[in-house]
């Protein structure tokens, strides 16, 4: 790295690729202004109509075919691997052994030998090397670790977790990386990785799992046709055998003593992206529903007994990563309202290149309007309860 700046690079342009290429531009807005500058260099995507459209829309210098070209950049310093789980290990060595910081999306591989060996690597490595465990940065979650830590709740007794999608329930959901590999490699890996790391986020390590059942409900799904993003692309007639678990269920003792319930399917009908969990305590509890995401619910003793119950806490300022950490770090803004922003940039920039796929940008007569609306409003507080006609 030049202590002047940072030049970032993401490997892979699929689903999860973008966010990450849209996380370091957005970074770099609150990122802290006596920090070194924010350089988006490089996409790289295997097809590279994908990397060269990310590449284009997020305002990176240019698009790679391949993450080679990414570790033998000499103006690239920080690296995201966001690539099929299987491709993650030789990547990542090499982009470390290439001098490169390294985030690598979960699970860091297909087995344990593999994660072992990129460990080893990376120790003999002087660069941050790092797996995105992304719900570890909600600000929910980590108002009520918080709680957990500082002892407001009291000893975590029972957390209970689900993470249920619905991206494989349809039969003919396109045959993709993730439906390969053995055991565990499904589901689990796919989802589970993200409850376990709550699970453990909040609790303590998990020392112990028992009552685990993986099952496969649908053996065999069609075959792509053309490339996947993500969860979609067209499918032909041919199929291929599922080889791995679509619904997980297991319990666990973590080393505190807590129990853990854990719930993973990724064919739970009707919920795309349902992930949640409660944690018992002997002073309270708490509980999180990414649904509502920038939100959590807490119960204790402190209120009392007629009003006692869960609250309802929304996220702002005085929890991690709100201050500083979005364009408008207000209370209760949190996510969502900025995500408004950028929806409302893109209609209006449609509207200005002539394209009708959007509804238009309210006009200045409808601000106007508007005002008109206020100002018989104030001209009703003043009118003694009789209607006041809106000019
Ligand atoms: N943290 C999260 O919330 C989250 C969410 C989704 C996925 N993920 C993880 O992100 C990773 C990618 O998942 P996805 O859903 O984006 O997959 P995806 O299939 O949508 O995208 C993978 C991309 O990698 C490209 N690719 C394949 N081989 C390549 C190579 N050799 N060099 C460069 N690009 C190559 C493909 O063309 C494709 O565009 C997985 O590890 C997954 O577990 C994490």
């Amino acid at each position: 790295m030049t202590t002047a700046s940072i030049g970032v690079a993401v490997v892979g342009a699929g689903m999860a690729g973008r966010a990450h290429i849209n996380g370091y531009r957005a970074a770099s807005t609150v990122f802290d202004t006596d920090l070194p500058e924010i350089r988006l260099v490089a996409v790289a995507d295997a097809h590279e109509p994908f990397a060269v459209d990310a590449a284009n829309r997020y305002g990176y210098e240019r698009a790679e075919t391949g993450w080679e070209a990414i570790a033998a950049a000499p103006d690239i310093d920080a690296v995201s691997v966001v690539v099929a789980n299987h491709l993650h290990r030789p990547i990542v060595e090499a982009l470390l052994a290439a001098g490169k910081h390294v985030l690598c999306e979960k699970p860091l591989a297909p087995t344990v030998a593999d994660v072992e060996a990129m460990v080893e690597f990376a120790e003999k490595s002087d660069r941050v090397a790092a797996v995105g465990f992304t719900f570890r940065r909600s600000p929910a979650i980590n108002a009520i670790r918080e709680q957990i830590t500082d002892g407001s709740l009291g000893k975590v007794m029972h957390f209970n977790g689900h993470y249920w999608c619905d991206y494989g329930h349809n039969k003919d959901a396109p045959m993709s990386w993730r439906y390969k590999g053995g055991l565990g490699s499904g589901a689990l890996s796919d989802i589970g990785s993200h409850l376990v790391d709550l699970g453990e986020f909040l609790c303590s390590p998990v020392k112990s799992v028992r009552g685990s059942v993986l099952s496969t409900l649908i053996p065999d799904r069609p075959v792509p046709l053309g490339t996947a993003v993500g969860h979609a692309a067209g499918v032909g007639e041919t199929r291929e055998p599922v080889e791995n678990e679509d619904v997980a269920t297991f319990t666990a003792t973590f080393k505190n003593g807590t129990v853990g319930t854990f719930s993973v399917s990724r064919i739970a009908y009707g919920l795309p992206n349902s992930l949640g969990f409660e944690v018992f305590c002997e002073g309270g509890a708490a509980a999180f529903d990414l649904a509502r995401a920038a939100e959590f619910t807490i119960a204790d003793d402190s209120p009392p007994g007629p009003i006692n119950g869960y609250r309802q806490v929304l996220v702002g300022p005085a929890h991690p990563y709100v201050t500083r950490g979005l364009p408008m770090d207000f209370p209760s803004v949190g996510h969502g309202q900025n995500d408004l922003f950028v929806f409302q940039a893109r209609a209006f920039l449609d509207q200005i290149a002539g394209l009708d796929r959007l509804p238009p940008v309210p006009t200045l007569t409808d601000g106007l309007h508007n005002m008109r609306v206020l100002e018989a409003i104030v001209a009703a507080a003043n009118s003694d309860g009789k209607a006041v006609k809106v000019q």
